[in-house]
């Protein structure tokens, strides 16, 4: 029988409550669908920084890199750990170091579920760039504290960091409905998304099959309010991928049902799935928070993993639960009894 092993990190806040819903969920589906999954789970978070100093062990990431893959929950607990120490002692490092450069987020309704949108019938894939752009960290200050201070935060784009998540957003469309739309800011820009839209053109001429459009993020903002099912595949740069995917959680109903996979294509190392939101402090502890971002962003896992027929068999099970009115409404249902409506469906699934 086929064996997955899988480093679960459940991380701070809500992290820890959506990552056991979602290794349940996996669970179930190992079993009916005939492969094992062993896991280990690490406690790196910011408790494990208050008590350690690190955010994860010195050899942390050489500890993940024999995993299949890594289910992450969320990391951040700002009341205790500033986010720059948090974020960039913990996911950032792991989403570089196995170059997981290609960050896929997709938004739809599931069933049941209303959005704040007239608009229903929208299904858009995001294709954030994942390793670079303005998440480079070079930069610095100086005359820190003084009246002339002065921040520098340097976005850096390399040809080949642009043009592979480029051809991995063709290569989705060409699996989906055939449209790329790229999104830069190359009006304001000059440098680095007029670079952008150079490979783009250049890329596109290897993609005559898939149609692309190139837009300005602002306006993609509001097209993806006033006509996201125009859209198919959408494809950014690391920090207007990260807000563009908010917002299309919000159209997909909110934080509770956005997915994400950090895939390092290449397969050279894991790649780590993980809900789009973060530790939600505002409702953690509560036990409302709604797992079934955490348990598609597993869903996606399994089909990483090469078990498209559990992958599926989630997903549907998944809309069999919300098409009922369940976890369709934040704090409606508690976790655990949107899990079990997911687990019930999947296990009386044909
Ligand atoms: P957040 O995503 O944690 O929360 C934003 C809002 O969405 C909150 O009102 C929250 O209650 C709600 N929400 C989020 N997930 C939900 C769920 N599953 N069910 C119901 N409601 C949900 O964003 P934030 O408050 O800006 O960030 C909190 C912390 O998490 C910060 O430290 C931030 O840096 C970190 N963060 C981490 C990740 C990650 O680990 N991938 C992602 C985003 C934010
Ligand atoms: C996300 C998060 C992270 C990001 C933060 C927490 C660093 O917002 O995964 O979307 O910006 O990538
Ligand atoms: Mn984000």
């Amino acid at each position: 029988m086929q064996t997955y092993n899988l480093a679960v990190i459940p991380g701070d806040g809500i992290g820890v409550d959506v990552t056991a819903a979602a290794m349940t969920v996996v669970g179930a589906a190992a079993k009916k669908h005939g492969f094992t999954i062993t896991s280990q789970q690490f406690d790196w978070s910011c408790a494990h920084y208050l008590a350690t100093g690190a955010m994860m062990p010195e050899d942390g990431i050489e500890t993940l890199r024999t995993f299949d893959a890594i289910l992450l929950g969320a990391v951040g607990w700002p009341d205790t750990v500033p986010d720059s120490i948090s974020l960039h002692g913990l996911l950032l490092p792991i989403r570089k170091a196995f170059n997981q450069y290609a960050n896929i987020r997709p938004h739809r309704l599931l069933p049941g579920v209303e959005g704040p949108l007239k608009a229903e019938a929208f299904d858009i894939l995001c294709i954030r760039e994942n390793t670079e752009g303005e998440y480079s960290g070079a930069g610095g200050r100086v005359h820190q504290g003084m009246g002339n201070e002065v921040a520098v935060e340097t976005a850096i784009f390399t040809r080949t960091g642009v043009e592979r998540i480029l051809r991995f957003a063709f290569e989705q469309a060409r699996a989906r409905r055939g449209h790329v739309t790229s999104v830069t800011k190359s009006n304001a820009q000059k440098h680095s998304m007029v670079f952008w839209d150079e490979i783009t053109r250049h890329v596109a001429q290897d993609y005559p099959d898939v149609t692309l459009s190139m837009m300005h993020v602002d306006a993609m903002a509001a097209r993806m309010v006033m006509a996201p099912e125009s859209l198919d595949v959408v494809v950014a740069s690391n920090l207007f991928g990260d807000i563009l995917t908010d917002l299309g959680a919000a159209i997909q109903g909110g934080l509770g049902f956005a997915a994400s996979a950090n895939i390092c294509p290449d397969r050279s190392g894991p790649s780590m799935f993980e809900p789009v939101h973060g530790s939600a402090p505002d409702i953690a502890g509560r036990g409302i928070a709604n797992p079934i971002a955490a348990i598609w962003s597993a869903a996606m896992m399994l089909d990483h993993l090469g078990e498209p027929a559990a992958a599926k068999a989630i997903l549907t099970a998944t809309e069999t639960a919300t098409g009922q009115g369940i976890g369709t409404r934040p704090g409606q249902q508690s976790t655990d009894d949107i899990t079990t409506a997911i687990l019930t469906a999947l296990e009386t699934q044909a």
